[in-house]
């Protein structure tokens, strides 16, 4: 049996760091408010020079070198954005030319928070099926530049940053199963209503949010796609080793954990210091639950997350 192994991780943020109280010297708000409501602390910012692209080749090549895997070796790179450095071509291609390499397939995947899941799971489709033998995914997002910064009750939760894995195909374990749903039908909840039109934009290009609304259907929904994905594999919730959820809300990670029955022990929390980085936040969590010793070889990892359209998905790993 070929499974889509992790052969290594990578992550990168950009330097500046926003505390919250840097933003209530700014905007009416403050740190109590701010971490109660979300465990959100700080949040890192990217520089005015720096590109979507840029965050996640940084990632990459850090992925790369823990996987001890060439850049000519890939053959799939698939960059999961909602802020790719422009319209066309994807982040991907260009992620592909600052690498130095060249051929393999390359391309965005935009599922907004889910991104990852959703590019997660298709690399996997291709390793599993032959089509690819090395991968690398890319969660890397700029969500700072699509923010309304005077509207508190969004710009408060956002931060910047990029997470990378490089898949192998593999007969060890992996990927032991994945879930992926959508359902347009709550576009509204979540969007940034913008179009580009005959040279202009139309439309709001900032993100607006139904924040309570979206609270509720992210506990639903990422709850009823972990227990699915779990069953999926024949696991059951006590065999996970560690959540690794999308860092969106503590209080919704809280809540998912707590359906499962597993304590918050077992969850990797980074929201406090990248706060909700979309496509990005997933693989930035599992590269610093990694890198700091808590998640190691032969474990199984539950990455679960959800995002505008709505789309969400779970996908469970052993690591
Ligand atoms: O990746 C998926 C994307 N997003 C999410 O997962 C976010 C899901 N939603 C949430 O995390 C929460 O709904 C929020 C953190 C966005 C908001 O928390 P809440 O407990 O649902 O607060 P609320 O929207 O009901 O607002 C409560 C109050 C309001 O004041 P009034 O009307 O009660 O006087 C807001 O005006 O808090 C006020 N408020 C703020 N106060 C200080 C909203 N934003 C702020 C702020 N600072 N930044």
């Amino acid at each position: 049996m070929i499974y889509s192994h992790i052969l290594g991780t990578g992550s990168y943020l950009p330097a500046q760091r926003v505390t919250n109280n840097d933003l209530a010297e700014r905007i009416d708000t403050s740190d109590e408010w701010i971490s109660t409501r979300t465990g959100i602390k700080a949040r890192h910012i990217a520089a005015e020079n720096e590109k979507t692209s840029d965050l996640a080749v940084e990632a990459a090549r850090r992925a790369l070198a823990a996987a001890g895997t060439d850049a000519e070796e890939i053959g799939l790179i698939i960059v999961a954005t909602t802020t790719p450095d422009m319209q066309f071509p994807s982040a991907a291609t260009m992620v592909q030319h600052k690498l130095g390499i060249n051929g393999c397939p390359a391309f965005d995947i935009q599922a907004v928070c889910a991104g990852f899941m959703y590019a997660l799971t298709t690399a996997d489709a291709y390793i599993r099926s032959g089509m690819a033998n090395k991968a690398l995914v890319i969660g890397a997002d700029i969500f700072s530049r699509i923010l309304d910064w005077n509207d508190r009750s969004t710009c408060v939760l956002f931060g910047d940053g990029a997470g990378a894995v490089v898949l192998s195909a593999s007969e060890q374990p992996g990927i032991l199963a994945s879930r992926l749903h959508a359902d347009g039908a709550h576009l509204d909840l979540l969007k940034v209503p913008a179009q580009m039109e005959n040279g202009r934009i139309s439309g709001s290009p900032f993100v607006k949010m139904d924040g309570q609304a979206v609270f509720k259907f992210a506990v639903k929904q990422l709850s009823a796609v972990a227990d699915e994905v779990i069953q999926a594999a024949s696991y059951t919730p006590e065999q996970v080793d560690w959540i690794v959820p999308h860092q969106a809300n503590r209080r919704i990670i809280e809540a998912t954990a707590k359906h499962l029955g597993l304590s918050m022990e077992k969850v990797i929390v980074t929201v406090d210091e990248h706060a909700n980085t979309s496509a990005a936040s997933i693989p930035l969590a599992l590269d610093s639950g990694i890198r700091n010793g808590k998640i190691r070889r032969g474990q199984t990892l539950l990455l679960e997350g959800i995002g505008g359209g709505f789309a969400w998905g779970a996908v469970l790993i052993q690591y």
